[in-house]
């Protein structure tokens, strides 16, 4: 959608009741120098009011300071309901006529507390000429510093609120005269319906349309308006290329969203949690939308041909099975992976064991050998003490031999006997 404003073709609904279509994005508007006028004779300012007004009166929950964000927010588009002024003029007068002098006592006009935004803004829809509606008591914050467009948006409000009181009040006494002037409806009679969208793009990269605020005047209900509403926020042509449509669903209207294809399945809608706002009372309902989206295709006389809807059928099973043919592959891959791996590692063990068992071999092999070589050592040691000690004794004998030639008998009958025997009985 380009803009800040799109007017579309009026639309009739049950009830006889037709409306104008419109599509603003306040944000952009009240920025534009000579901005275009949404409402004939009314300011922009006023049909933002009367906007606020309606969505705090049906959405008491969310408070009307948040409510007026919303729909203040850059990149929101509003999309506004709004009758005729002379088929309201006509309806007033008609249920004038049917009611006579019946009825209902006009409130005085009384002071009304500066701090009750809520309470200003829901007196304009409570619908109780024909009907008594809620009253809610939510006050508004009274925080000292506050963005200048809230500001800006309270200025007027008491002014607006007064003139709509006096028009009501006209309405009442020209009523009994059976004749409704001009001067006697305002915005606040004209708008049925008003929501809040915007285009969003995800973390993920997906596009989203996530639709913030839905809200038909009650005395309008049940005529199909909320339906056309969703039908328009279904048409890409209009609202935008989107892959899904989430809205924040109130608890009262899931039932509603249900039966528009929203889903409130949690395990789907998780992936749209980040778009998750703190307003009590509601819950992410998420829409896919069909491949063909655009108004002239959901035109009557147009049917999508059976062999284009089995042809992405087609495609999109053949995407689904290659997604789940790659999968199987890639884990029957692994899972040989991990086999070879296996084999690879008991192969590795087995080396490890038999290197092992060759290394004990040969731990044994080299202790035999020192062993023997000790041995060898010792007996070695043994011979040359052996000889060494035959040796000495040889030399006495002929150093005693050379001192005591006639006694050589008597020495070699004595040095026959061992000096001393040791232990294996060998004398050293
Ligand atoms: C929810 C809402 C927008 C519906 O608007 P509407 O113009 O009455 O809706 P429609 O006339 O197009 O309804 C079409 C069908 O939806 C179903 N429906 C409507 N409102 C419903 C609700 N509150 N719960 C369950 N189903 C609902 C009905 O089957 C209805 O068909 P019927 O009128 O033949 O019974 C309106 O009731 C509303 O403004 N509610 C208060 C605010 C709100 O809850 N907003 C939505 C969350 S942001």
């Amino acid at each position: 959608m380009e803009g800040c404003m799109v007017r579309l073709h009026s639309v009739h609904f049950r009830g006889a009741f037709s409306a104008q279509p419109i599509i603003v994005n306040f944000h952009e508007l009240f920025q534009t120098r000579d901005a275009p006028t949404i409402l004939p004779t009314v300011k922009n300012e006023d049909v933002l009011r009367a906007v606020v007004a309606l969505l705090d009166t049906s959405l008491p929950e969310i408070g009307p300071r948040d409510v007026h964000e919303t729909v203040h927010y850059p990149g929101i588009h509003t999309i506004i309901l709004s009758q005729d002024h002379a088929d309201v003029l006509e309806d007033y007068s008609g249920r004038a006529s049917q009611k006579g002098t019946n009825l209902s006592p006009v409130p005085c006009k009384a002071k009304v507390e500066a701090d009750s935004t809520h309470k200003l803004l829901t007196e304009l829809y409570s619908d109780s000429e024909e009907s008594t509606e809620e009253t809610s008591e939510e006050m508004i914050a009274t925080e000292t510093s506050v963005s200048w467009s809230w500001e800006q948006f309270c200025e007027g409000l008491q002014e607006f609120v007064d003139g709509a009181r006096d028009r009501k009040e006209k309405r009442a006494v020209q009523q009994e005269d059976g004749k409704i002037l001009p001067s006697a409806v305002g915005v606040e009679s004209l708008i049925m319906a008003a929501a809040c969208y915007e285009l969003k793009i995800l973390s993920t990269g997906d596009m989203v349309l996530q639709l913030s605020l839905l809200a038909v005047r009650k005395r309008y209900r049940h005529l199909g308006i909320g339906s056309y509403i969703m039908e328009l926020l279904k048409t890409q042509s209009i609202v935008g290329k989107y892959d899904t449509l989430v809205a924040h669903a109130d608890t009262d209207a899931i039932g509603f969203f249900k039966f528009h294809g929203l889903t409130d399945d949690p395990l789907l809608n998780d992936q749209f949690k980040e778009l998750k706002d703190d307003w009590t009372n509601s819950i992410l309902m998420s829409y896919l939308p069909p491949f063909t989206t655009d108004l002239e295709m959901r035109n009557p006389v147009f049917s999508l041909s059976l062999r284009e809807v089995e042809m992405n059928m087609d495609v999109a099973r053949s995407q689904a099975l290659f997604a789940y043919q790659q999968q199987v592959m890639c884990v029957t891959r692994l899972l040989e992976e991990v086999k070879i791996l296996r084999k690879q590692l008991d192969l590795k063990r087995e080396e490890v064991d038999r290197l092992n068992s060759k290394l004990e071999q040969e731990k044994r092999k080299r202790h035999d050998i020192e062993n023997k070589f000790l041995m060898y050592r010792l007996k070695n040691t043994k011979e040359l003490l052996d000889n060494i000690a035959s040796d000495s004794d040889d030399q006495g004998l002929i150093e005693r031999e050379h001192a005591n030639p006639g006694t050589q008998g008597q020495e070699t009958a004595q040095s026959e006997e061992p000096p001393f025997q040791t232990t294996e009985g060998a004398g050293v």
